[in-house]
């Protein structure tokens, strides 16, 4: 781990490998400490791509850029990090190639979802059931809603049903019940250990509570920061913005996004055929893109043993085809 907090990234040899085929503008959209970003940039002029080639790293955190920034100095001339949310993809990529007088098309754009161990591990950020701090898990400080808005003013029934959605958690009914009773009593739930011990008192069995812990934090983290819908934002802007050959590759840590993603990849790989039975000799729309990673790509036990959190990453990729390369097959 580096002095800001953050991990070597996860995947780190496999990214610039998949991701870096041509010269042109990609963009690393969670730039978190660089880490990616570096690599990706070393890839690029070890090709010989590095003079007609920019890399837009974004990130919503404050402190991530700032760590980024520092990392990646010796680039200074082919990089441009924009404080800003991935959801909003293409205006960002317009403004800065607009700025830059490029061509607004990527080359290639890599999403390393979630949070970085440097947020989890930090308490005051309000990440972590592991750690004691204030119920904040904004990436984003100027986000308007904290952890503890969306705990102490949603109802039992809006609780539970996040719950259930976004942490996939099957006592989502008594945990909120649970902690709209806490709030009747004793006041609102401001800090991490507080929400953490009301869920290990509703957990009789130990082996279970530390995955009823991380799911109930993970829902309450997706819908402060939005992760799902600005994941769906993203996908329609990035693919809409690959150049012919242009490669997006996202690597997810829960079921949730992973399924977003290769269902999201599947459908835009697929030709139409319109329907069934018709027996047309040409697709409807041709696919426009291809999988290039059939099976998601997993990290191996070595990279698994120094950094855990490797463990549920999966790596996707989705490639646009070049004209006339429309595969008729899909
Ligand atoms: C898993 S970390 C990425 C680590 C990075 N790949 C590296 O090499 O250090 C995720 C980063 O993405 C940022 N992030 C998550 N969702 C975001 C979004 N919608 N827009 C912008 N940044 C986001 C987080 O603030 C965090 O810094």
């Amino acid at each position: 781990m580096d002095a800001n907090g953050y991990h070597e990234p996860v995947l780190a040899a496999e990214i610039p490998d998949l991701l870096v085929r041509m010269p042109g503008v990609y963009v690393d959209g969670t730039l978190g400490g660089g880490g990616h970003s570096r690599r990706i940039l070393e890839e690029l002029f070890r090709k010989g791509f590095g003079g007609q080639s920019l890399l837009i790293g974004i990130d919503q955190d404050d402190r991530a850029l700032e760590a980024a920034g520092k990392r990646l100095a010796s680039f200074e001339g082919n990089i441009v990090l924009v404080k800003g949310n991935f959801g909003d993809l293409r205006s960002i990529v317009l403004r800065v190639c607009r700025e830059r007088q490029m061509a607004p098309s990527l080359a290639g754009m890599l999403l390393d979802l979630g949070v970085s161990s440097a947020q989890i591990d930090s308490p005051e950020r309000g990440f972590s059931y592991l750690h004691h701090g204030p119920l904040d898990m904004r990436m984003d400080s100027e986000t308007v809603r904290s952890a503890a808005d969306i705990v102490n003013t949603m109802s039992e029934r809006e609780l539970a049903n996040l719950f259930f959605r976004y942490g996939e958690e099957p006592r989502s009914r008594s945990i909120a019940r649970d902690i709209v009773e806490y709030r009747d009593r004793q006041g609102p739930i401001l800090r991490t250990e507080t929400l953490a011990g009301l869920i290990r008192q509703r957990e009789p069995r130990q082996d279970r509570v530390i995955r009823t812990l991380s799911r109930i934090f993970q829902a309450v983290r997706i819908e402060v920061n939005h992760e799902l819908d600005v994941l769906a934002a993203a996908l329609e802007e990035s693919a809409a913005m690959l150049s012919p050959g242009g490669r997006l590759a996202i690597i997810s840590y829960h079921s949730l996004e992973d399924r977003m993603v290769k269902c999201f990849f599947a459908t835009r790989a697929r030709s139409d055929w319109g329907p069934r039975g018709v027996g047309l000799r040409e697709p409807v729309r041709k696919a426009e893109f291809r999988i290039v990673t059939r099976k998601p790509v997993s990290a191996g036990e070595q990279e698994i043993s120094s950094n855990p959190r490797a463990r549920s990453a999966r790596l996707r990729i989705l490639e646009k085809l070049a004209e006339g390369e429309a595969d008729d097959l899909t």
